[in-house]
């Protein structure tokens, strides 16, 4: 079996929703301080809901993948889904990404949770703070 499903091929050669945007309304940076690779997650927001998105990820191909992925998948949804988003469910429409890859896929996850809580914070906003743990210091970074 092939180490990469077609999809994260696919998706690794022709990343959607890559650039900037530069009016964003949210801006999402994360790091895995493990192997050095960074997303930065951009959010164009109207009404509750996510009008555009774009990344810029320097990282591994399984980040490329999920961070295309992601975008694609809460583009034109409302906050609360994007905020429901994980790394599994990003995973799962890749068709799977091998096990020691599967943090990868955590950083799209974190990026989009903390360009959320950008964008509430810019706009006074108020959340509940333990929708948004500290990343940086989660299990995932360290694995
Ligand atoms: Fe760093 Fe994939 S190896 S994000």
């Amino acid at each position: 079996m092939a180490l990469y499903s077609e999809k994260v091929m696919d998706h690794f050669r022709n990343p959607r929703n890559v650039g900037i945007l530069e009016d964003a309304d949210g801006v999402g940076e994360v790091g895995n301080p493990v192997c050095g690779d960074i997303m930065k997650i951009y959010l164009k927001i109207a009404d509750d809901t996510i009008t555009d998105v774009k990344f810029e990820t320097f990282g591994c191909g399984s980040a490329i993948a999920s961070s295309s992925m992601a975008t694609e998948m809460i583009k034109g949804k409302p906050l609360s889904e994007a905020l429901a988003l994980t790394n599994k469910a990003v995973t799962q429409a890749l068709d799977g990404l091998p096990p020691h890859k599967l943090h990868c896929s955590v950083l799209a996850e974190e990026a989009i949770k903390k360009a959320v809580k950008d964008y509430y914070d810019r706009n006074g906003i108020s959340y509940d703070h333990s929708q948004f743990p500290d990343c940086e210091h989660c299990e995932h970074c360290h694995a």
